[in-house]
């Protein structure tokens, strides 16, 4: 049968995965695995790096930086004729920084500093694959999700929060003149996630406002339970309010990406087939809203196997049990989410 990517191009969209997610720098993770490899090859028109395209790998430290490990990515994806996303040029939360930055001494002229340091980056990172690399998350996660305020970060301490992710998207529109550029976020539909959301909302109004240039916002959809401790996990969300999410997004002129997809099954019985079962419906009530949308470009899952889901290590079910997020299983077996999708997009 059709392959998810060609069933995403019926409907003039893309299907793509994340590969990598090893250590910062390295090859390992998913991309180490020539079964991985090959099923990407086989469903995916597009691929993203997990980690290695982040601060964190590419800048070992200040002055220096290091391309081998997001190369070898692009040019796996290039021989295979698959498409890439950049991921990303601005995540600058401390916990996600490299560690230098915490540290690191501006000097006397500490806005300059910041801004060369920026720029520089974005330059020397989305010039260096601007004939591969098309679409970019330019920003990730810069608004606080508990409180909807931009995130403080060891930017924000020299130069207004706004203006750092100004900067970076002018930048990068300098680069990459007809590149799609991303505000990447992860605001969800569960109630708990309302602060977050109005705020990106207000972000992406003040980027209007400044004319920033911001193409698309890309709606990670880590779906299936709010990051809480609930046991039930699963069901409780807010159709109509994330509608009006949405619908608020497209209104000001932005596309939307699915740049992260994936499926907690924390809350969800052990027993094999029933979990998968309410794991693909579920997936598939989120994917035929967001399908409805003309605006959605792509859709990308943050992993393509279980056997490489990040979630395996955080949130750990009850039941100790490895989690079943992905369309595929640990032995690359399709599971009731790949047929889900599919569905998703063939209703499209
Ligand atoms: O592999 C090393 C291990 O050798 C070392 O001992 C250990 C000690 O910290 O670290 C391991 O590296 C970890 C790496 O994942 C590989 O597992 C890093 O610490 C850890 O920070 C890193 O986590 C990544 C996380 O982003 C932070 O960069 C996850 O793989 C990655 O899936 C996750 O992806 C994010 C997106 O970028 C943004 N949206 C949310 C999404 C999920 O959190």
């Amino acid at each position: 049968g059709p392959s998810l990517d060609e069933l995403a191009r019926a409907g003039g969209r893309r299907f793509g995965a994340v590969v990598g997610g090893g250590a910062p720098g390295t090859l390992t993770g998913s991309f180490a695995d020539p079964a991985l490899r090959a099923l990407l090859v086989a469903e995916c028109g597009l691929l993203v790096s997990e980690n290695e395209m982040k601060w964190a790998a590419l800048r070992p430290a200040p002055d220096r930086y290091d391309f081998a490990a997001a190369d070898r990515q692009v040019a796996f994806a290039d021989e295979n004729g698959l498409g890439f996303r950049g991921h990303t040029l601005l995540w600058h939360h401390p916990q996600w920084f490299p560690a230098w930055a915490a540290t690191h001494d501006f000097g006397p002229h500490p806005a300059t500093a910041v801004e060369s340091m920026l720029t520089d980056h974005v330059a020397k990172v989305a010039g260096r694959y601007k004939r591969k690399i098309v679409s970019w998350d330019v920003v990730n996660e810069a608004v606080d999700a508990d409180t909807g305020a931009m995130r403080e970060t060891p930017f924000s301490r020299h130069i207004p929060a706004e203006q750092v992710l100004d900067i970076a998207f002018h930048k990068a529109r300098e680069v990459l003149p007809r590149g799609q550029l991303v505000y990447n976020d992860y605001m969800s539909w569960e109630p708990g996630h309302e602060n977050h959301r109005a705020g990106v909302l207000r972000l992406l109004e003040g980027f209007r406002k400044r004319g920033t240039p911001v193409d698309a916002l890309g709606i990670q959809s880590h779906i299936g339970t709010a990051n809480t401790d609930s046991s039930t996990g699963f069901g409780d969300y807010h159709e109509a309010e994330w509608r009006r999410f949405v619908d608020v997004a497209v209104g000001m002129g932005y596309d939307i990406i699915i740049t992260e997809f994936d499926v907690h099954d924390k809350g969800l019985p052990a027993d094999i087939p029933s979990r998968d079962r309410a794991v693909a419906d579920y997936a598939r009530a989120y994917l035929d809203l967001m399908l409805s949308y003309p605006q959605l470009t792509d859709i990308v899952t943050w992993g393509m196997s279980d056997r490489y889901s990040w979630l395996q290590n955080l949130w750990l079910r009850p039941d100790r049990l490895p989690k079943r997020p992905t369309p595929y299983d640990a032995d690359f077996k399709p599971k009731p989410l790949r047929d889900a999708i599919a569905a998703a997009l063939r209703g499209a």
